[in-house]
């Protein structure tokens, strides 16, 4: 069996500023810098790229988008598009987050073609997927995520090896409230299985699928040791350098 190299990632969402950004980039790397055992990233906002950028260019951390236009170039006034953020260095681009699907009214077929230009591109598209509180408390949580997996993942070529994807139940993001290590697996091991029934074995243990959903230093290895969790998607917790390092250096 492929052993799958964790990713934990920091969604910045609309924090910060130029300065603090940097400083928070500076921090961050000082203390997780040698950490081996995991992929890192940050991903600020768009604008805010540079600044992180000028900072972690160098280090082992990489950085990304927290979005991205399904659009090649053009007329679409506020969008930045996936080749704009490559020639800013960017390595990832989140698709599909939650709040964006619920404030900006992405829908799978938007995040599908989202997917499809950020592999386009070269960028590793982090493709959020996850259910609100009433479909779970509906029995409705594998079907919601079934649909968004299968919709987001449709007709991708070799190129999906290269997709992750971030288990965020809406419910458990921001809210202090995680889903426990079992009712993670229980999703994890169902999205493997997904990507199996789309693309075979090989690619389904290759995927990593992160959880997001107030993931803490707390929790964080507690959630690691699930065998379908590759690593975490973590948003408020991103925000200090110390709360941070301490979800990266979860087996510590
Ligand atoms: P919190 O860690 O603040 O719950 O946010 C999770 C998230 O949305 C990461 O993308």
């Amino acid at each position: 069996m492929t052993k799958r190299r964790p990713l934990i990632a920091g969604n910045w969402k609309m924090h910060l500023d130029v300065a603090s950004a940097a400083a928070l980039a500076r921090e961050v790397a000082n203390k997780v810098s040698r950490a081996r055992h995991c992929d890192i990233a940050v991903m600020p906002p768009h604008p805010l790229i540079p600044a992180v950028a000028r900072v972690l260019d160098g280090s082992p951390i990489g950085y990304g988008a927290q979005d991205i236009s399904a659009e090649e170039e053009g007329a679409f006034t506020g969008e930045v598009s996936a080749r704009m953020l490559l020639s800013l260095g960017c390595t990832y681009a989140i698709v599909g987050h939650s709040e964006r699907r619920e404030y900006h009214l992405e829908s799978d077929v938007l995040v599908h073609a989202k997917t499809v230009m950020a592999l386009k591109a070269g960028l590793i598209p982090v493709v959020c997927v996850g259910e609100k509180l009433a479909e779970r408390k509906a029995e409705k949580t594998l079907h919601r995520i079934r649909t968004q997996v299968e919709t987001a993942l449709k007709g991708l070529d070799d190129s999906v090896g290269r997709v992750v994807l971030a288990y965020e139940p809406i419910w458990a993001i921001g809210t202090g409230l995680t889903a426990t290590p079992a009712q993670a697996e229980e999703v994890h091991e169902f999205i493997r299985g997904v990507v199996d029934s789309m693309y075979g074995a090989q690619v389904a243990e290759k995927i990593r699928i992160l959880y997001g959903g107030s993931v803490k230093p707390d929790n964080a290895s507690a959630l690691m040791s699930e065998k379908d969790v590759d690593g975490a998607l973590v948003g408020g917790a991103s925000l200090t350098a110390e709360s941070f390092a301490g979800i990266v250096n979860y087996g510590d």
